[in-house]
């Protein structure tokens, strides 16, 4: 059996607080799904280097969580 596809409103952007978004909004919209699909890589790559959030790293199992969803497509 496996298991459901990751999506983008029941499973990323819970990830993501008020102020991350906020944070961030110069540059992309965290609670967009095509926001986030689109700038993919780059937010993957500051997440997997623990650089952002700013305020401390997400634990491994959250980074795993965003990089299934990014790389099964990126669903909305
Ligand atoms: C999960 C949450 C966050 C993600 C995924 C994220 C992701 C990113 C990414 C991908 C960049 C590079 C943008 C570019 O290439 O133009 C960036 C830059 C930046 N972020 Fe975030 N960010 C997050 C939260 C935050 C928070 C909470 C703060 C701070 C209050 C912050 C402050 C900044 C600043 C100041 C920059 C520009 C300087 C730099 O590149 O280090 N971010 N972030």
């Amino acid at each position: 059996m496996s298991a459901p596809a990751l999506s983008f409103e029941r499973d990323i952007k819970p990830l993501f607080r008020e102020k991350d978004r906020t944070s961030m909004s110069r540059a992309f919209d965290l609670w967009s799904a095509a926001d986030v699909a689109a700038h993919g890589q780059a937010i993957l790559a500051r997440l997997q280097d623990g650089s952002m959030p700013c305020d401390g790293a997400w634990p491994a199992d959250k980074v795993d969580t965003f990089a299934t969803w990014l790389n099964a497509g990126a669903q909305p």
